[in-house]
């Protein structure tokens, strides 16, 4: 099965944005991290990132096609975009909503998120080991 992971914006400058709440880890490592396990798992998977609210639409729209489930870091966006939940409530398959940092532990403004209301699962400030347990949860859903 292939799984989509999509994470919002922002997210292209992990590693160099405010590390002491999101890492020094890069994207690109992450999205390294996830294909070993993907491998293990056996998945296969779509890692993508846009700072753009519309472009994230398209991209979840587009895994209706193909995908199995979606592991899906909305950033900001999970606090302000009805637009991706909509589009999530479009996809059939399960999706885990993956937050670095624990959001419930910052400021109020981040503590709602309106993706959570289609996610199966949240992870939340277990860093980016966050994105492993959603694929972790993904293949045991799957399987
Ligand atoms: C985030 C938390 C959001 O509040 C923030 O806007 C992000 C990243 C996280 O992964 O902890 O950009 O989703």
């Amino acid at each position: 099965p292939l799984i989509q992971i999509l994470n919002g914006p922002n997210l292209n400058l992990l590693g160099q944005r405010q590390p002491e709440i999101y890492g020094a880890e890069t994207l690109a490592d992450v999205q390294a991290r996830c294909e070993t396990l993907a491998a293990e798992l056996g998945l296969s998977l779509r890692f993508q990132q846009s700072n753009h609210e519309g472009a994230l639409v398209d991209m979840i729209q587009a895994a209706r096609q193909d995908a199995a489930g979606i592991v899906i870091n909305p950033a900001a966006y999970s606090h302000t975009s009805v637009a991706i939940l909509d589009a999530l409530n479009a996809f059939d398959g399960p999706v885990i909503e993956v937050h670095i940092s624990n959001i419930h532990k910052r400021e109020a403004f981040r503590h709602h998120s309106f993706v959570s209301a289609r996610a199966d699962g949240v992870i939340a400030g277990c860093g980016t080991d966050g994105y492993l347990l959603a694929l972790r949860r993904l293949a045991s859903m799957l399987a």
